[in-house]
């Protein structure tokens, strides 16, 4: 019989590639929407054959309806506070009522737990509703993926092409990233929705590079060549993202505020995933760094 899976943020980036992973791996696809959904994103999820219930985030018993007879929670939604802790916290709470056994939280990111409180704002939202949900009676697994690569098309430090330079700071040269395309995170979450059971945490990338790596790759794919840089000592880099953060307090309401992308770069250049997951569940076809350079360097 096939597993009833529900996805919350199912209109989102990443969400819809759940979705799409999760029809093909043979699931029933039940996707939460809001009224205020763009009809855009809907339309796609009501194409793969995705179940849509248009529920009130704050109203819980429809959220615990919608739950009846699920196999596995996993969301996919993006946002403050007001989200990654109270609208999860609802959704959760939502679910246990409804005898779901399962629930994957929106974490999709690099492993935060070796990182202190207060160095990434977004990851201490997701450290908050940890500790939430690991005081409940339900098997939570999170998902870490590192940085999604298309950050490498984003002209950031990582691989900048207005300057032709790709940076690291301190002795980072040789540390290895972690990447993963949004479609692997994607098919493995999927996967691991449909399991029984899945540990507490899972780690994942499509492809480790580090800074010299990467100057190599875009040298032998495009001929050109980028200059290897160090910007700064990484407590230096540290200090600076602090003070950034005092000086721009409106980026506190802001998801992607410029001090949190530089948090979100200290994170990867202090933290990597040493074991990978990857080959735990489902068939996945893992991109290479090679592919995914090849698929946007000239
Ligand atoms: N590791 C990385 O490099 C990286 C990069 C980007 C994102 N991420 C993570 O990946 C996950 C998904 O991100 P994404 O980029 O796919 O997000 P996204 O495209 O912005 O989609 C957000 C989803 O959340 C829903 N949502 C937002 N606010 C809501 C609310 N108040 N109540 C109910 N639903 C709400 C949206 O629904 P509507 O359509 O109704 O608005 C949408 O479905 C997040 O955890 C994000 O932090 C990781």
């Amino acid at each position: 019989m096939k597993k009833n899976i529900l996805v919350a943020g199912a209109t989102g980036h990443l969400g819809v590639m759940i979705c799409k992973s999760l029809v093909s791996q043979g699931a029933k696809v039940i996707a939460l929407v809001r009224k205020e959904s763009d009809a855009e994103k809907t339309k796609p999820l009501n194409q793969m054959g995705v179940e849509l219930i248009e529920v009130d985030f704050n109203t819980i018993s429809d959220i615990e309806k919608a739950c009846e007879g699920v196999a596995c929670v996993v969301s996919a939604l993006a946002g403050l506070a007001d989200v990654i802790v109270d609208t999860q916290k609802l959704l959760l709470d939502a679910a246990i009522s409804a005898g779901v056994k399962r629930f994957i939280p929106s974490d999709f990111c690099t492993d935060y737990q070796p990182l202190k409180p207060g160095e990434n704002r977004n990851f201490d939202l997701r450290r908050t509703f940890k500790s939430y949900i690991d005081e409940k009676d339900i098997q939570a697994t999170s998902i870490f993926n590192g940085a999604f690569s298309d950050i490498l098309k984003y002209n950031t430090p990582i691989l900048n092409f207005k300057n032709k330079s790709i940076a690291y700071w301190g002795d980072k040269a040789d540390w290895k990233l972690d990447f993963t395309t949004m479609e692997n995170t994607a098919a493995f979450t999927a996967a691991v929705a449909l399991q029984d059971e899945s540990p507490r945490d899972l780690h994942i990338a499509s492809f480790q590079i580090s800074p010299k790596m990467l100057k190599e790759s875009v040298k032998a794919i495009s001929g050109q060549d980028f200059t290897l840089q160090k910007l700064s000592e990484l407590d230096e880099f540290a200090a600076n993202v602090k003070k950034q953060r005092t000086e721009n307090p409106s980026g506190e309401q802001e998801l992607y505020a410029k001090w949190q992308q530089a948090q979100y770069l200290y994170s990867m250049y202090t933290t990597q995933h040493p074991n990978l997951d990857n080959q735990k569940y489902g068939e996945i076809e893992w991109t290479s760094a090679e592919e995914y350079l090849k698929s946007f360097l000239k």
